[in-house]
């Protein structure tokens, strides 16, 4: 029997009580499709530092290279707030995809018919939205260098670098570039040119690629104006291409279309070695433990694992069915609540989810 070892990271927050759910359901397709997953779980972000006083152990990463795929649930709690930097959960995370070279993030952000009424935007305007944001994970604002805090007896300063090679550039516009290719070929680049370098260098790369992939639709917008635009007609984009801020800003906006972070899964991959596969949204520590979490995106994300990393797409089906299915049944967890819909808590979505393999 095939066999795929899987690191999973339950991390903070709700993220245990989602990832118990994923993780019987894991177990549930992997016994119907016939093949074996191999479970290690690893502490990361402030259940690590508690363990460990690390957000990231050596441990814990190393774990994660050796594996085929690592899933994980959420990690962060305001507890950490005022941490140091080296210690804050955010900072075993963005090692985490760093230390895999997970470069590209890959966000679909589609509409389920029976949440259309969910969406805090008017039903015409979000039937149909299916897009994919494509977001540079390891390299701009995020890690670029000098940055730091300097304290004079006058004042104080503290900066960031916003920083982007043509290598780094050309290597997450080929990968929005092929998921353009096996869908309706419009990519929109979003960038801040008028104002920034980086964002020059990037649009002047994405036009040299643009013009050596004809068949592809690509314009650029500025970042105001796409965040504009998502609101005003989310259905002109098909595969949106930014860098590593813009994308986290635009992808929790372009979230909200579909009424609730909570059904956000996310794909974080590299040119080789496991990727990472976590939900969009935070870990929800306002709730953590009272059984309300929606485990909806963590099993969309496990269902992204299955899918692009152990190429079990029929398991991968059966855990998007699922869900289709709870929701077509009316079962809803508190974040997508309303009225005529029946109230589930995490654990129960999650033993509904199990009857529907
Ligand atoms: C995300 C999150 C992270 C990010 C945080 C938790 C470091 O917001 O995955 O979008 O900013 O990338
Ligand atoms: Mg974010």
């Amino acid at each position: 029997m095939k066999k795929h070892q899987i690191v999973l990271l339950p991390g903070d927050g709700i993220g245990p009580e989602i990832t118990a759910v994923a993780k019987s359901l894991l177990t549930k397709v992997s016994q119907k499709h016939q093949f074996e997953l191999e479970f290690n779980e690893q502490p990361i972000g402030g259940s690590a530092i508690e363990l460990t006083g690390t957000p990231l152990p050596e441990s814990t990463l190393s774990a994660c290279k050796k594996s085929q795929a690592v899933l994980l649930a959420a990690i962060g709690s305001p507890k950490y707030d005022d941490y140091p930097r080296e210690k804050r959960p955010e900072t075993g995370l963005l090692a985490l995809r760093s230390g895999l070279d997970l470069f590209a993030n890959v966000r679909p952000i589609k509409i389920w018919s029976s949440l259309i009424e969910a969406s805090s935007l008017r039903k015409e305007v979000v039937t149909g939205v299916d897009l994919i944001v494509v977001r540079e994970l390891t390299g701009g604002i995020y890690f670029g260098k000098p940055k730091g805090r300097i304290k004079t007896e006058k004042d104080e300063r503290a900066f960031n670098t916003m920083s982007y090679s043509a290598y780094e550039i050309d290597r997450i516009a080929e990968v929005a570039f092929d998921l353009a290719k096996a869908r309706t070929g419009k990519v929109c680049s979003v960038d801040k040119a008028n104002v920034l370098e980086v964002s020059q260098l990037w649009r002047e790369r994405i036009d040299i690629l643009a013009d050596k992939n004809r068949q592809l639709e690509i314009n650029h917008l500025y970042v105001d104006n796409a965040a504009m635009q998502l609101i005003k007609d989310p259905r002109q984009f098909d595969v949106i291409l930014t860098g590593n801020l813009f994308g986290d800003i635009l992808s929790d906006e372009a979230a909200m279309i579909t009424g609730s972070i909570g059904m956000l899964p996310s794909a974080s991959i590299g040119k080789k070695g496991p990727g990472l596969y976590e939900p969009v949204h935070g870990s929800a520590p306002d709730i953590a433990g009272l059984d309300k979490a929606n485990p909806i995106a963590m099993v969309l994300s496990a269902a992204m694992m299955l899918r692009i990393g152990l190429k079990e797409e029929k398991a991968a089906d059966d855990l998007e069915n699922a869900v289709n299915d709870v929701l077509d049944a009316g079962l809803r967890t508190a974040d997508l609540m309303s009225s005529s819909f029946t109230e589930v808590g995490c654990i129960e979505m999650g033993n509904e989810l199990l009857k529907c393999i």
